[in-house]
């Protein structure tokens, strides 16, 4: 069964969007697993807490995205590969690319060095397809504040952290192209759907 990653912005969707598909193919009688990142599984929370929870310990790029890394081995042992060797079909929510995005792009702690250290980390379980929700960054922006009463650590970053997002997931789309479908999420929510259904059935 494939493995799916959502991906995009805070505030493009992909919760949403997971949801949606999780039930369509839950009516089909599909057996789905719905997952997320940071997060996923206890060491996940606990990392995810650390990492985004305040500003007191002050953690330095490197360091989050070592942490972020280690929520993910954690999570692939854990989680990903006992789900697919149930045969299910797995939706996540983030995944390597947000560590691309956020720590190599965002926070520039470099694209390759990212990328080699989740090659291992992964363990070879790259996505089979990844959805990338895009949306323009002031969209995402708002969206996320219409949403939330507090900003976690990583939104506070403001508008022109956003627009670094943005751009970097446009960047690794670009060159993973044959993984990384980019679907334009500035769009009626059942339109969004629609596309995506489209996109995964393709590889169904
Ligand atoms: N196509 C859309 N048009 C309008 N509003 C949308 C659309 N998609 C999602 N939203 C709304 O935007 C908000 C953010 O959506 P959602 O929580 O799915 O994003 P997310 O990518 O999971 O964000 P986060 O990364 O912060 O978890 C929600 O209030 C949702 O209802
Ligand atoms: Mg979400």
């Amino acid at each position: 069964m494939p493995f799916i990653t959502f991906e995009g912005a805070d505030g493009s969707g992909k919760t949403t969007h997971i949801q949606q598909l999780a039930t369509f193919f839950g009516q089909q009688g599909r057996p789905v697993l719905v997952t997320r990142e940071p997060g996923g599984t206890k060491l996940g929370n606990e990392i995810r807490a650390m990492v985004l929870g305040d500003n007191e310990r002050n953690v330095s790029p490197m360091a989050e995205m070592l942490l972020i890394a280690a929520a993910r081995a954690q999570h692939v042992s854990e989680v990903l590969q006992p789900g697919l060797a149930e045969g299910k079909l797995i939706l996540c929510d983030r995944y390597i690319d947000s560590s691309l995005v956020y720590q190599g792009v965002a926070l520039g702690v470099g694209l390759d060095l990212v990328a080699n250290i989740n090659n291992m980390v992964v363990d070879g379980l790259w996505p089979d397809l990844t959805i990338l929700l895009d949306v323009p960054p002031e969209v995402a922006y708002e969206r996320s504040i219409l949403m939330r009463r507090q900003a976690d650590r990583i939104e506070s970053r403001g508008l022109a952290y956003y627009r670094q997002v943005c751009a970097g997931y446009r960047l690794i789309a670009q060159k993973w192209p044959e993984r990384i479908k980019v679907v334009d999420a500035n769009r009626p929510v059942a339109t969004v759907h629609r596309d995506i259904r489209r996109v995964v059935s393709s590889i169904l």
